[in-house]
């Protein structure tokens, strides 16, 4: 077979660049190891920034979410001392999308049938090959037979655990980490969200997420230490250690139900540079993890996709490569910006197991400046409603 864009990995990041490059004339062939109903399965986040929703639209998959999904013109932060709202549209101008990736993910799946994409499912052992020479190639095993792609370009958008990134040397790449010392429990229900917009707690328990992904379904979460296991937390338990984090303005009213996804997902900020090597470019998760406090997991995989399928096209359509050499340090400074951001909210909204009685001041004090000065409240509001690409 062969492919002008082999494609590893089918998630967010590999459909949307697949549905680019396609709609651009280029021919992309994507190869994922899971079956298309196990990708559709994942419960991820919901917080689309407006440079992430105008790419949907471009890729021509922004129909039912413009018709589905909530914009959003604020969040809410709630501390000791009270509950206070940073109201982005005044602040920036802009606002968020509240749809759901496993949405994105269902219309992106949709969307690429339309145009006859080639996604070959349950592939197992992918192999990229000469991606340093002008002619490289992935192998992959599927139905007892191993096949080969020969293509002008590879994109590795196969998570965190993927092959692709482990494909550039350790003498070639710089891996950056911070692990968390918690991780956050989340539970999906059947009941209408606790609130209007999001609500981002700070409780001496520790941090909670009130989220939703529509009017009839919730996304909660609690921070929870790393030893927890999801089969000791019951339903019940789980409600009432969200409520006690919660604002009461918030708790007391709250609809609850039995969970219809629980789990633990651990915290880590990771980037690994360089993005490219050859002919080989990292996108979304292959090249770097957030903490979800910040919302920017999807996001920094569609300013990725953005910067990558801009570039592909400029050197596959009109035989110009600069831009490809120069999308990683072009994509790692937004990466970069996201990540101090994440990390900015995971520290500001967290109990930390060793934090100090001065750390706790400090942390106060900087919620205190994040609900009465402009200038702080106007940095917030830039970058979660994300910078410009
Ligand atoms: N071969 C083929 N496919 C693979 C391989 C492999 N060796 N390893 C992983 N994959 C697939 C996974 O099954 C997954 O479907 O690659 C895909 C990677 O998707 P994601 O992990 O979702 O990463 P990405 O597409 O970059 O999307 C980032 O998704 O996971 C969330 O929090 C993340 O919101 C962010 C967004
Ligand atoms: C979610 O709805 O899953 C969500 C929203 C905002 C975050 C993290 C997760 O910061």
């Amino acid at each position: 077979m062969r492919t002008q864009v082999a494609i590893i990995g089918g998630g967010p990041s590999g459909l949307l660049l697949s549905q680019l490059l396609m709609r651009a004339g280029i021919d992309t062939v994507v190869l994922e190891r899971q079956s298309r109903d196990y990708v559709l399965a994942r419960i991820r986040a919901g917080v689309l920034e407006q440079g992430c929703v105008d790419l949907l639209r471009k890729a021509g998959v922004g129909a039912r979410m413009d018709r589905e999904g909530h914009s959003h013109d604020g969040t809410n932060l709630s501390t000791a001392h009270g509950m206070f709202r940073v109201n982005f549209k005044e602040r920036c101008g802009q606002s968020v999308m509240v749809y759901g990736q496993t949405e994105v993910t269902q219309d992106l799946y949709q969307a690429q049938d339309a145009l006859g994409a080639r996604i070959v499912h349950q592939v197992a052992n992918v192999e990229l090959h000469d991606v340093t020479g002008d002619h490289p190639f992935v192998t992959y095993d599927k139905d007892g037979q191993t096949h080969r792609i020969d293509c002008d370009y590879i994109a590795g958008c196969d998570g965190f655990h993927g092959v692709s990134r482990p494909t550039i040397p350790d003498t070639v790449r710089q891996d950056f980490e911070r692990v968390y010392p918690f991780g956050w429990l989340g539970v999906l229900s059947r009941t209408a969200p606790a609130a209007e917009e999001l609500v981002y707690a700070n409780h001496p328990r520790g941090f909670a997420l009130a989220s939703m992904r529509n009017a009839h379904l919730s996304r909660y979460y609690i921070q929870v230490p790393l030893s927890d296991r999801v089969e000791q937390w019951s339903d019940q338990a789980f409600w009432d250690e969200l409520r006690r984090r919660l604002p009461a303005e918030v708790a007391d009213p709250m609809e609850t139900g039995p969970a219809i996804e629980k789990s633990i997902a651990p915290l880590r900020s990771f980037v690994s540079e360089p993005m490219q090597w050859g002919r080989l470019f990292l996108v979304g998760d292959a090249a770097h993890i957030v903490p979800p406090t910040g919302a920017k997991g999807l996001n920094l995989a569609a300013s990725d996709v953005h910067y990558l399928h801009e570039a592909l096209r400029a050197a596959v359509l009109d035989g110009d490569r600069a831009a490809l050499g120069q999308y990683g340090p072009r994509a790692l400074t937004r990466v970069w910006a996201a990540m101090r951001f994440s990390w900015w909210m995971t520290t500001l909204m967290h109990r930390f197991p060793d934090q100090t009685e001065f750390d706790q001041k400090i942390q106060e004090a900087e919620l205190h400046q994040l609900e009465w000065m402009v200038s702080a409240q106007e940095t917030m509001a830039r970058n979660y409603v994300g910078l410009p690409y």
